[in-house]
């Protein structure tokens, strides 16, 4: 038997407010946080849902130095911007605060400071990257350099993007500052760490052995940690973005971002209710951490480390961590701006912020990635939002419009379709609070929906439309209830598109439904006068979504631009005036030319240089043909060494633009000019 809570205190993981937010994070984190809430509120439960945003930490310093301005600015103007998305979006955390907030700096302090007073860390000096040229510490995201597990250039001191793994800034090859570019050197610098390893034996047994239960993904991912061994982690950093360390002799440095940040959860909580100490510290409250799967480690390891050595702490009961959410096919990226970026889509779907909520539920990442298209959008709008739950609704008010007048008929006998319809529904409350509470809420939106696709089979098969001139009394059993079924589907979407859950019960004329009704048979009496019937949901049209698509396309044409540029060859070793005088570059004219057979790059060009016609083998096949080449005057070095190519003598070089891209392009004098003459 499950234990019976008295409290919820539900958390999600704290958006760095480094940039918006996007439909991963929603798919990940916040919507199926917001449905698990709404749902125990719904219940009747007790509960408290705390999230803000995450302000310190590397990846804020790094966007400002990006931008010319302050982390402060970025964090200001990040935090307000996604605040009003959630809001929007009908995320109804109980208080949405900063961890910039001198609320949170005093609790967190506090929290260092006792474990520091009980002795819990261990003090370190160890050698670090340091940036001369910038003159600081290369901490986390600062070095960049290549995976040593995947190959990727661009992986980050604490991970690497492309292949998830968790790494350190000494495991880089060949590592680089991402402040200046330069090549860093070792300096000494003392730190605090929290030795894990003293928890593991805990660990083990409160998660290993307590919560079997845990979703396999996350139980599987503590496991492989636990079983590598853990490591004392540092707790501080050298930066000056953060919470100062509170201890003497410690200048410039700051607590490390994911030291602050989760104990954001609890000085959020005392920042909402002067109650938060019967949340935190009472066996009776169930603590639930919603996360992305990249967090993992730090909620089921690390901060339930931490809470156990300051004690008096509850430890959370789940972590339900989802996978990630790829588009179009594509790892989301921030960085490379490869988003659906929340506050965009409420702009460019006005009143549409269901079909956003219902489509990342339909699609969540709940057991592994899943993919986001622009087409399953349209298709899940227009499939089943429009044809089934609008579909089914707008039919049952407007019939009951215009039969009745509005007025909800009342119930004759119960024919076997009837009986059908009400069996089927019968079993969908107790499975959809089955799939809630076990955090499975693709499977709950699917029970939640078949409420309207039920009604919409029973309008379909019992075609009301066709009885009432001679059956007016089985009309109005029908009619009412459809109508019973309306106000049922309303209920049972609540927690998923809260939105229309309310429209429905405006166009019913009904004041809230409580949950417990769901199973029961009269929702609305007969006799009451339902409100004016209006469209649920709207068809979504090819050029609305083409749209998108061609913001996304033209987001990879800027992506691709960009990093051709990045490819741009260094400039070589500084020659002297002689070096370069010694090259004979001339102007020559192409007299014949053909392709070197057996080969796919190379041609073999005829070239009269004003002083001679010689052969010369160039690798341009693929970017000219033969035809092309034949009258153009060209750039030769001519007094580059003969070499043998493929059996041919080629006496000398065409000179030519190599793009960024590695595609040739011929050089040739801007008004014609006699063949000799010289280049220099
Ligand atoms: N900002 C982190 C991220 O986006 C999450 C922080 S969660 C908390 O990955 F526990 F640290 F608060
Ligand atoms: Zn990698």
């Amino acid at each position: 038997m499950a234990k019976e809570y008295k409290r919820y205190l539900v958390t999600s993981a704290l958006p760095y407010a480094n940039g918006p937010v996007h439909i991963g994070h929603l798919a990940g984190v916040y919507i199926p946080s917001d449905i698990y809430v709404r749902y125990l509120r719904l219940r009747g439960r007790d509960v408290l849902w705390v999230c803000g945003s995450d302000e310190h930490g590397v990846p804020i310093t790094i966007k400002a130095r990006r931008e010319g301005t302050t982390p402060q600015q970025v964090v200001d103007r990040y935090h307000e911007l996604i605040r009003r998305s959630f809001e929007r979006l009908g995320i109804s955390f109980d208080i949405y605060s900063r961890t910039s907030s001198a609320g949170h700096a005093r609790t967190a302090s506090e929290f260092f400071r006792r474990l520091y007073d009980q002795g819990d860390f261990v003090e370190r000096t160890s050698m670090q990257y340091y940036d001369e040229e910038a003159r600081t510490f290369l901490a986390d995201r600062y070095i960049v350099g290549t995976c040593p597990r995947c190959g990727n250039e661009r992986a980050y001191g604490d991970q690497c993007e492309q292949c998830g793994s968790t790494l350190s800034p000494d495991e880089l090859i060949e590592p680089r500052s991402a402040v200046s570019g330069s090549v860093p050197v070792k300096r000494e610098t003392k730190h605090w760490y929290l030795p894990l390893d003293r928890y593991e034996e805990f660990l083990r047994g409160w998660i290993l052995e307590g919560h079997r239960e845990w979703k396999s993904n996350v139980y599987g991912q503590c496991k492989s940690w636990l079983d590598g061994g853990l490591q004392p982690r540092a707790v501080s950093r050298d930066l000056d973005w953060g919470i100062p360390v509170p201890v003497e002799g410690a200048e410039g440095k700051v607590l490390y971002v994911w030291f602050d940040a989760p104990i954001g959860y609890i000085s959020f909580t005392q920042e909402l209710t002067p109650d938060w100490e019967r949340y935190w510290k009472s066996d009776d409250t169930k603590l639930v951490h919603f996360i992305g799967k990249d967090n993992i480690v730090f909620h089921c390891i690390v901060f339930p480390a931490m809470l156990r050595a300051h004690g008096g702490y509850i430890l959370p009961e789940n972590v339900p961590a989802n996978e990630f959410l790829n588009l179009e096919g594509e790892k989301i990226s921030t960085s490379r701006n490869w988003a659906v970026w929340l506050h965009e889509y409420l702009d460019d779907f006005p009143g549409k912020e269901d079909v956003l909520r219902y489509v990342l539920t339909a699609n969540a990442p709940e057991t592994k990635d899943n993919d986001f298209t622009w087409k399953d959008f349209q298709a899940r709008n227009n499939n089943e939002l429009v044809a089934v739950l609008g579909n089914f609704v707008n039919r049952a008010l407007v019939l009951t419009k215009k039969y009745f007048d509005g007025t909800v008929p009342a119930c004759g006998a119960l024919m076997p379709a009837d009986e059908a319809a009400l069996a089927e529904l019968e079993g969908i409350r107790g499975a959809l609070e089955g799939h809630i509470e076990h955090f499975r809420f693709r499977e709950a939106l699917k029970e939640a929906m078949n409420v309207a696709r039920i009604g919409n089979k029973y309008l379909a098969d019992t075609e009301p439309w066709k009885l009432w001139k001679s059956d007016p009394d089985r009309v109005r059993t029908i009619l009412y209830l459809a109508i019973q079924m309306t106000a049922r589907a309303a209920v049972a979407i609540e927690p998923f598109m809260p939105f229309s859950a309310a429209k429905i019960l405006r166009m019913l004329d009904a004041g809230h439904i409580d949950w417990e009704r769901l199973g029961e048979h009269e929702l609305i009496a007969a006799g009451h006068r339902i409100g004016e019937p209006e469209l649920l949901f709207e068809k979504i049209e090819d050029d609305v979504v083409q749209r998108q698509l061609d913001k996304l396309a033209a987001t990879k044409a800027a992506n691709a631009a960009a990093e051709r540029s990045q490819n741009i060859e260094k400039q070589k070793d500084t020659i002297s005036f002689d070096d370069f005088g010694r090259m004979d570059i001339r102007i020559a004219t192409v007299v014949a030319a053909e392709r070197v057979a057996k080969t796919k790059k190379l041609l073999r060009l005829e070239v009269d240089t004003g002083l001679d016609r010689r052969v010369i083998v160039s690798g341009i096949a693929e970017y000219y043909t033969p035809e092309e080449l034949v009258g153009r005057q060209v750039p030769v070095l001519i007094n580059l060494a003969p070499r043998e190519v493929k059996g041919i003598r080629s006496e000398g070089m065409i000179l030519m633009a190599a793009d960024t891209d590695g595609r040739l392009r011929l050089l040739a004098p801007s008004e014609a000019v006699a063949s000799g003459a010289t280049v220099g």
